[in-house]
């Protein structure tokens, strides 16, 4: 039986109302000391299924289960107050039909406690949308880039350039229509994130998607700067934490080697001061 019993201030009503208006904050979060982080300053946090690649070492989203997005749900539940939560559905849990998605979708709300879910997919997903926005689950859907797709598009690429537009539009209108509270919009240009965002009655959240979104995404290890190795281009870096923690990290070891790591303040016993009493 789940545990996490408790829910946001944010809620999917406040996320709607912000169509057009002051933009939706958002990142992604996958542990508790994270999400405390994160919470105050989001609207909404997103456990998506890219914390295989980021924190599993997957080299892609494909091999994320339902018990990955329920742990990590759970750990980002912990350290929420204020954004609401929005967890991921992971590849093949909900393609397969609408009834399998319920299942899977009621699952994942009721073991993380989460406010809503979020699932890849346009037009071919709904009719799974409306099902589930009908019995009571919010879904957020997922256009242009949708990386479980990553086979099918022979890569990580930009999509919606020339006549593709239509089709992602269609997608955006789709979800739109059958009861998504929002989208997000996931490499495409700025003309099409413009206009997506001008025809859809939801709020349109980008990642590598332009500033004409109403919100913006961003995965929170990118934001910080964790990989030293590759940056996508429509990553801000606002720190630089992989080199940070490389530099602390061989500090500590060449402290260890030439004995300087632990110091008479760090030994129990010593007088040195110590910062909590009981652990003289
Ligand atoms: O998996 C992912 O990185 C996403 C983004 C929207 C953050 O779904």
């Amino acid at each position: 039986m789940s545990t996490n019993t408790h829910s946001s201030s944010v809620n999917v009503v406040d996320i709607i109302e912000r169509k057009g208006g002051e933009p939706i904050v958002s990142l992604t979060a996958y542990t508790t000391p994270i999400a405390r982080i994160v919470d105050s300053h989001c609207d909404f946090v997103l456990v998506v299924d890219s914390v295989g690649m980021v924190h599993h070492g997957l080299n892609s989203t494909l091999g994320v289960t339902m018990e990955m997005m329920i742990m990590h749900g759970k750990a980002v539940r912990r350290g929420l107050k204020h954004a609401m939560l929005v967890v991921d559905m992971p590849f093949g849990s909900y393609e397969e039909s609408k009834e399998q998605a319920f299942r899977n979708a009621a699952t994942i709300m009721r073991e993380t406690s989460c406010e809503a879910i979020k699932l890849e997919g346009g037009i071919h997903m709904a009719e799974t949308i409306e099902y589930l926005t009908n019995r009571g689950i919010p879904v957020m859907a997922h256009v242009g880039l949708t990386p479980q797709s990553v086979n099918v598009f022979g890569g990580y690429n930009v999509q919606g350039r020339g006549e593709d537009s239509k089709r992602v539009l269609r997608d955006a209108v789709s979800v739109f229509e059958s009861g998504a509270f929002s989208v997000v919009l996931e490499m495409v240009t700025e003309s099409i994130a413009d206009q997506i965002t001008q025809t859809v009655g939801i709020p349109t959240i980008g990642i590598g998607a332009s500033a004409a979104c109403d919100g913006q995404i961003l995965v929170v290890d990118d934001l910080l700067g964790m990989f030293t190795d590759f940056t996508p281009k429509f990553v801000k870096q606002y720190a630089r934490m992989g080199l940070d923690a490389d530099k602390a990290i061989k500090e500590y070891a060449m402290d260890v080697k030439n004995r300087n790591f632990p110091a008479p303040e760090h030994v129990f016993g010593n007088k040195k001061p110590s910062s909590n009493k009981d652990q003289k």
